[in-house]
């Protein structure tokens, strides 16, 4: 059997908010607000039956936005008895509209939409106190407002609680019931007081002693591991980024050398990369575990030369990682458990939330679980978002420089030399990029803002060095800031930085005579050349 651990039984007990997702965008941002509450949340999809959220014991549920209107046709829509388990309930936006709707309010359509910043006026409650909601907020303050439809009025019991020129229930609440409803969006930051009211729901509302703390996580994963792995075999592919990294050490400390991790050093990493991740998951290194490093240089590039094609340049990489990862795992035989790096996001991203066997085709070891001998799949990041990930990785001592690495391609270096790869290309490119982040740490570049690399161009231009005509290669530096990695601007790094870059790259590395500095932004750039 291969199955799925997400290790959700072992959370059971924990304080809890359960918040359910109808599509809106910001879904993980309430997540994220709410731990940092101190209190554990967890994203479930909306379809979730209310005997399901039940037998996790939510101290509360939070119904997230989305982007439908109620009255459609096939609109994500919740049980009446969601309202009447006795937990209490905050609907946001599209949820606040749901709530409305399914408790016999009213909802309609604006002509226009409303959507940035509002004011609301936040009244008090019929009995004259102020909403718990609101306690400590000013009677007017800014929100963030994005929906069309909005609620006309609120169901019997509810009193409206806050209110804008625009919208005449901005907040509605039956106190008794425990049910709250706010039209804006109280996790976005240009919600002013917005946290103070996810607090006021969690703490005040829903009754969470506000202890979860990520310390606690390592030793509840630990102690989890132990428990679910007992004596069996684990096995990591360990690519030597931070998931991967901390996977590696949360497992090491949990189950010693029961586990062994397979790194797979393709030729494609920057330079001294591979000597780096042996140092720290090596013999020499600090966590008891098998670690085998494969040096499959050789075979990658023969199945990499003449290829120019940047797709069947990753393809080509991707199934030989496989393949090479596959003949390893054969010399351990059967192992019970397969480990895997996945977190949080990327969970949510894939579009289940929790549960389901999610295996996310992880960019270097995709298609791994189908072609190795396991049991079960064990992912003990699935609840992580990646600050969390990072701070584990620092709690369970792995180096500072490991924890904050900039996001790297799994095909490497592969996709930073544009054209066919040769050792030589390689040679170039890690020299010139290792000198170009030696360069930004010297200059105080902050560089945990976006990516940062040297590229290989396929140009090869005429130059001057000494008294001789040279004919090397460009090579491009590419620095991009940005958030999501979906956009993403060129940084703008101090010029006297990228001369000195330029002078060394150029005396230092054997083969390039030119140094371009890349502008482009993303779009209509990618972020890598290839
Ligand atoms: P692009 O170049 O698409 O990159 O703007 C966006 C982000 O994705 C990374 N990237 C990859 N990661 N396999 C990966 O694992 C790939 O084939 C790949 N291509 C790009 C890139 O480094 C950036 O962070």
């Amino acid at each position: 059997m291969k199955g799925d651990t997400s290790m959700a039984e072992n959370t059971a007990g924990r304080e809890r908010i359960v918040i359910l997702d109808f599509g809106g965008q910001y879904k993980q941002l309430i997540a994220r607000r709410v731990r940092e509450c101190n209190v554990y949340s967890e994203i479930l999809p909306y379809t979730t039956a209310p005997e399901e959220i039940q037998k996790l014991s939510p101290k509360g549920i939070i119904l997230t936005g989305g982007p439908n209107s109620v009255y459609e046709e096939g609109s994500p829509s919740c049980d009446r008895e969601l309202f009447e388990l006795g937990i209490p309930v905050l609907g946001i936006c599209y949820g606040s509209q749901l709530m409305a709707h399914r408790l016999g309010g009213r909802v309609e359509t604006a002509p226009v939409s409303e959507y940035g910043h509002a004011e609301i006026e936040a009244g008090n409650t019929q009995d004259a106190g102020r909403s718990v909601l609101f306690q400590g907020v000013p009677e007017r303050s800014a929100v963030w407002m994005s929906h069309t439809d909005y609620i006309a009025q609120a169901p019997e019991g509810f009193v409206v609680t806050a209110h804008t020129d625009r919208c005449p229930v901005a907040a509605m609440e039956d106190a008794e019931r425990k049910l709250y409803a706010v039209q804006f969006h109280p996790e976005v930051e240009h919600t002013e007081y917005g946290r103070q009211m996810l607090r006021h729901f969690v703490i005040d509302v829903c009754g969470c002693s506000g202890d979860w703390k990520m310390s606690s996580f390592a030793e509840e994963a630990i102690r989890a591991i132990r428990e679910k792995v007992g004596d069996g075999k684990v096995l990591l592919g360990l690519s030597g980024g931070v998931d991967s990294s901390v996977a590696a050490a949360l497992l090491s400390r949990a189950v010693g050398r029961q586990l062994t991790c397979v790194f797979v050093d393709h030729g494609l990493l920057r330079k001294n990369e591979g000597d780096e991740v042996e140092a720290v998951f090596g013999p020499a290194g600090p966590f008891d575990l098998n670690f085998v490093r494969v040096n499959a240089r050789e075979r990658f590039y023969l199945k990499l030369a003449g290829i120019t094609d940047p797709e069947m340049k990753r393809k080509i990489i991707g199934a030989e990682f496989i393949e090479v990862f596959e003949e390893e795992a054969k010399k351990i035989g059967r192992v019970d458990f397969l480990a895997q790096g996945t977190i949080y996001p990327d969970v949510v991203e894939s579009g289940t939330g929790s549960g389901g066997a999610v295996i996310k085709s992880h960019h270097n070891v995709g298609g791994l679980p189908e072609r190795v001998d396991f049991r079960e799949i064990i992912e003990p990041l699935r609840q992580l978002f990646k600050d969390e990930v990072r701070q584990t990785g620092l709690e369970l001592g792995l180096p500072e420089k490991l924890v904050f690495r900039q996001p790297f391609p799994g095909p490497g270096l592969g996709v930073r030399i544009v054209g066919d790869i040769t050792a030589d290309k390689v040679r170039i490119v890690q020299e010139a990029d290792a000198i170009f982040r030696e360069e930004l740490e010297k200059g105080g570049i902050d560089t945990g803002n976006g990516q940062y690399f040297a590229a290989l161009t396929n140009v090869r231009s005429v130059g001057v060095m000494g008294d001789g005509r040279t004919y090397d290669y460009a090579v491009a530096l590419r620095g991009v800031v940005t958030s999501d990695f979906m956009t993403a601007e060129a940084a703008e790094i101090p010029w006297d930085v990228l001369q000195t870059c330029m002078r060394r790259i150029i005396g230092e590395v054997k083969g390039v005579n030119r140094v371009f500095y890349d502008l482009t932004s993303k779009p209509p750039g990618t972020i890598e050349l290839e």
